[in-house]
């Protein structure tokens, strides 16, 4: 004889498939990019507001209190620090890199690059306009040791 109704439930495959469903729509979307950045630092919101900006992309902004330990985390070289670091689809943006340079980067994904970087914060780039002052500065592809010129500006 069978047993008694068997109350027992097996909800974990049902509720792993929705959760893979939810997780594959969400990739299907805009992607999501997640900026760090010292709480203390404005010119960073400024750049997120530029990323944002005509582009596909949500940036989320996280409040980090030790910013180094998150370059480092990404391998950020030392002298290619900026203030905030986005993780991008896999890369590491550092700093006020324009965003047609990430754009292109996502599209013509180099196998060694692992970031783009503009070093400091140059007066004229992205989130660091000065009324018009503006300072030469260099978009740096670097990855696995290696480092090329990715754009130069102005
Ligand atoms: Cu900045
Ligand atoms: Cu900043």
């Amino acid at each position: 004889m069978k047993s008694n109704g068997n109350k027992t439930r097996r909800p974990f495959l049902p509720v792993l498939g929705t959760a893979l469903l939810v997780a594959c729509t969400g990739a299907a979307q805009a992607a999501n990019f997640t900026m760090y950045r010292d709480p203390s630092c404005g010119c960073c919101e400024a750049w997120a507001a530029h990323m944002r900006h005509g582009e596909k992309h949500e940036v989320e902004t996280v409040d980090h209190p030790d910013m180094a330990s998150v370059k480092t985390e990404h391998g950020v070289p030392d002298d290619l620090r900026s203030c905030h670091t986005m993780i991008a689809d896999g890369y590491v943006i550092e700093g006020h890199v324009p965003s047609t340079d990430v754009e292109r980067l996502l599209a013509e994904r180099p196998e060694w690059v692992q970031g783009l970087a503009v070093a400091g914060m140059p007066l004229g780039s992205p989130g660091m306009e000065a009324g018009g002052r503006t300072q030469p500065y260099q978009v740096i592809a670097f990855g696995n040791g290696r480092r090329e010129i990715f754009a130069s500006y102005p």
